[in-house]
């Protein structure tokens, strides 16, 4: 069971990890949200407070709740306060290794019957939890982006996953005013593995040199319905994640055509074309650039 008052821990303060602690932190929790990298912690913490004072600017919340917020969140480099946390989730690199060995170091320092998760996108949770010597007490929660605004989490058991702790984790997330949905731990879960064509298919209309990137959004807006088209989305989530969530869902369906990872989004990845967090991906959101993302 985790405490309606549980203290939150947060590992990752990237994209989602940052998302996830403003959750929990509106949630009326107080959140440990670490990071192994200082700067990581500083930007977490300045996108935070101008996304949060925009809402003020648009009179969506009061200052008072804005500061609520913020204070609720502490930014940590070590993991120390973890000893008081009755929920962790961990959002770092989608890299099983270092998902293992951040869950180890982890549990020897949450209390007994402290409940873990991972925000994994792709990995397979019997995997994470082999590093652990207590996997009953670990499953996925897979939030989306952004996660203040996504109403939908994958609440995903692992074989090893205990019946109470996957009940009662899906309560928990749902008194955040989410919408649960599970499924079994197979690559991509439900959401991760229906995207998979919407991204590759449009990579490879690309790669063809059948249209560019702005024209297939803009047919999947118009014509498919799309609230965003792949290219726009993809630069969203960031090409790193992306490219990685697809390497690992190739490998996990035993290299299934399917879901073959694309060149072009490869040679971005390395580059270091990131999409919106590095100022440039499919479109370019650099100062004075005349292309950003419709
Ligand atoms: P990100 O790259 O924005 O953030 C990852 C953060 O983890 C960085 O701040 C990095 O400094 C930190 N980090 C890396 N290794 C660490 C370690 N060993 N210990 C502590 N901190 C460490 O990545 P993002 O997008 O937030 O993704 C995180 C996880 O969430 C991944 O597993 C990804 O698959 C998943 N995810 C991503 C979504 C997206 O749209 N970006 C959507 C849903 C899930």
């Amino acid at each position: 069971m985790i405490n309606n008052d549980a203290k939150i821990g947060v590992v990752g303060a990237g994209t989602m990890g940052t998302g996830i602690a403003q959750v929990a932190a509106t949630q009326g929790h107080h959140v440990f949200l670490y990071d192994a990298y200082p700067e990581q912690l500083e930007k977490s913490k300045a996108g935070l407070e101008s996304i949060l004072a925009r809402q003020v600017e648009k009179e969506r919340m009061t200052q008072d709740e804005v500061d609520g917020i913020l204070n609720r969140i502490e930014f940590v480099d070590n993991i120390t306060g973890f000893g008081e946390c009755g929920f962790v989730i961990e959002a770092i690199v989608e890299d099983l290794d270092v998902k293992k060995d951040t869950f180890s170091r982890l549990e020897a320092i949450v209390p007994r019957d402290c409940v873990l998760a991972s925000n994994t996108s792709s990995l397979s949770i019997a995997a994470i939890s082999s590093a652990l010597k207590k996997p009953e007490r670990f499953l996925g929660v897979h939030f989306f982006n952004p996660a203040p605004l996504m109403k939908l989490v994958e609440v995903i058991p692992g074989i090893a996953t205990g019946d109470d702790v996957f009940k009662s984790t899906k309560e928990f997330i749902r008194s955040w005013d989410k919408i649960t949905v599970s499924g079994k731990d197979t690559p991509g879960f439900i959401v991760n593995r229906v995207a998979r064509p919407f991204y590759g298919e449009a990579l490879r209309i690309y790669e063809e040199g059948i249209a560019d990137a702005a024209t297939i959004d803009w047919a999947m807006k118009e014509i498919g319905g799309f609230r965003m088209g792949p290219f726009e989305l993809m630069d969203l989530i960031g090409h790193d994640v992306n490219y990685e969530v697809t390497c690992s869902v190739f490998e996990a369906f035993y290299y299934d055509p399917r879901f073959k990872p694309s060149f072009a989004q490869k040679r971005m990845v390395e580059a270091g074309w990131l999409g919106r967090k590095s100022g440039r991906g499919f479109y370019d959101y650099r100062e004075g650039a005349d292309n950003p993302a419709p």
